[in-house]
């Protein structure tokens, strides 16, 4: 295939070009209504066909055989790290798209239930809803091969059926946004033992994904790894359950302060090693058995009577439907232009400011950057995103993006410091990583939008990330 021609890509930039967007969450909303005439049609990952916009729509029926229903619909749209007792950890007056408001007196800080409310209203108030298809995953997403789009390939489950019918159809776009979110797949650390221990007690070792109920560590000594804020919320949510909390970082440089710990969890070092005590005689363990394992600690600690152990370690960034820009045995000094995720999974190379593809802008990205006011963060890139598809605003050369992108990664190293936009003082500067964007393209944008008008972010910094 032809390398993209980025001054081409650019005249092909306007009013009326179609593009795709993969995921239904706060990232696929461009503060923009979207309208045919002036800003790009938009095609959510989850429409009614008549509504597309596409140039192509071929489409294959497979059944299904070997899977139940549940298992197929389980298979398709896997559970996401929601559990009932989630509130946000950002403020509302923060936490919010350009769009749409919160009505007037919403508390500061609300459930899940209030948060779906708010984005199914949004996607509805704002005509996302009349262009998504719901219940369609995209497998696939590569450049067509004249250069000139981008071919997506999904699957819906077909509900009108009751076989197991899943229906595989081709789109074309012009440009393509991944909006697909980046806690998808979780980070599972590569301790020692740690996957001897999983084979033997499946049930006794989740990560924080699979986390549901408080009451289920009721009486239990439970053993925490990592010190973010899926640590910290399920410690606070079991606290008055279990008999004990430990919880383990190796104090990375974004681990949260000792002091946002409820008291009763008991902050210990990194873990060095894990083993199964070697009378274990393969028993089913009785649900009071504690696990017949030891946990190392690098400072020499050894702990047991440990009866469950959730990974709070986080996610990986991984784009599957994007296989071509993977390459998962890559380390991050040895990724070339070409690449958005090598193997440690954690930072998106090669993207200018976070969003645009450098080696080809007709692939764009929204809600990239860690440790951020989310939905305002996102809702500004979206804006960015629509103002460059649309014609209105158009990016620095190539050779210019790509100097300030290695310029970056010579002052932040790669990794997740990367994209985060914490500094060393823990504070937020999202007053400079927007202006930053107000000057990515040539013509700056009108509205900045929320985000200068946010106070300070200092003092919210506990509930920020
Ligand atoms: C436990 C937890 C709690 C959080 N709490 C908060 C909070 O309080 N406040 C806050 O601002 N942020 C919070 N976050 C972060 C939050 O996830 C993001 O702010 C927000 O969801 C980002 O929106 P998004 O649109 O990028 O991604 P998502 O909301 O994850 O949406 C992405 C969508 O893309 C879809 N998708 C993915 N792959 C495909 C594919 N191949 N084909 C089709 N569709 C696909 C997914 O199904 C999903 O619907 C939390 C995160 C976690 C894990
Ligand atoms: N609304 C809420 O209340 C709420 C609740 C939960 C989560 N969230 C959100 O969910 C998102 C994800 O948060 P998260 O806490 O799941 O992920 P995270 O912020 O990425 O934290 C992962 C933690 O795991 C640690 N870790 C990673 N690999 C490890 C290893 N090999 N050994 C030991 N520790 C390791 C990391 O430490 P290192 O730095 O050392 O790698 C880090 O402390 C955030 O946006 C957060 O705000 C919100």
């Amino acid at each position: 295939m032809a390398a993209p021609n980025i001054d081409s890509e650019y005249r092909s930039f306007g009013p009326g070009i179609k593009v795709a967007v993969i995921g239904a969450g706060i990232c696929n909303y461009p503060s923009e209504r979207p309208s045919v005439s002036d800003s790009p049609s938009i095609l959510p990952s989850d429409a009614t066909e008549g509504q597309l916009l596409v140039g192509s729509n071929n489409q294959r029926v497979h059944l299904i055989e070997s899977k139940s229903r549940t298992d197929l619909e389980l298979a398709f749209a896997p559970p996401s790290a929601c559990y009932p007792g989630l509130t946000t950890n950002i403020p509302t007056n923060l936490m919010f798209a350009s769009l749409k408001p919160w009505i007037e007196h919403t508390d500061d800080y609300v459930g899940h239930s209030a948060v779906e409310q708010y984005l199914q209203e949004l996607s509805q108030t704002s005509g996302v809803n009349d262009v998504t298809i719901y219940k369609t995953r995209v497998e696939d997403a590569r450049k067509i091969e004249d250069g000139k789009g981008w071919r997506l390939r999904t699957i819906t489950l077909d509900e009108s059926s009751t076989s197991n019918r899943v229906i595989e159809r081709a789109w074309d776009f012009d440009a393509l946004v991944v909006a697909s979110g980046h806690y998808n797949l979780a980070h599972v650390p590569n301790i020692p033992g740690l996957s001897e221990l999983k084979t033997h007690f499946p049930d006794r070792i989740i990560h924080s994904k699979e986390y549901r109920e408080a009451e289920t560590y009721k009486g239990k000594s439970v053993f925490i790894v990592g010190g973010g804020v899926s640590a910290m919320d399920i410690g606070r949510e079991i606290t008055n359950f279990a008999k004990s909390i430990t919880q383990s970082t190796r104090s990375g440089e974004f681990d949260l302060p000792e002091v946002l710990l409820t008291k009763r969890i008991n902050r210990v070092g990194g873990v060095s090693q894990l083993s199964v005590d070697p009378k274990y005689d393969g028993h089913s363990l009785r649900s009071n058995e504690s696990i017949p394992a030891k946990i190392y600690l690098q400072d020499g600690t050894e702990l047991q009577d440990i009866d469950r152990i959730i990974l709070a370690t986080g996610y990986l960034n991984s784009y599957p439907f994007l296989p071509h820009l993977h390459s998962d045995d890559t380390c991050a000094d040895e990724v070339g232009d070409d690449i958005i995720i090598g193997a440690k999974g954690d930072m998106v190379h090669n993207l200018h400011k976070d969003v645009f593809y450098i080696e080809d802008p007709s692939l764009a990205f929204v809600g990239v950057p860690y440790h951020v006011v989310t939905f305002s963060t996102y809702d500004y890139q979206a804006q960015v995103v629509a103002q460059v598809f649309s014609g209105k605003s158009r990016l620095p050369t190539r050779a210019a993006m790509k100097s300030e992108y290695d310029e970056r990664v010579k002052t932040r190293g790669h990794g997740r410091r990367f994209q985060s936009l914490m500094d060393v003082d823990l504070e937020i500067d999202i007053h400079c990583y927007i202006s930053s964007h107000c000057f990515m393209v040539e013509k700056p944008l009108p509205e900045i939008g929320v985000l200068v008008k946010a106070p300070a972010f200092r003092p919210f910094l506990i509930q920020l990330f």
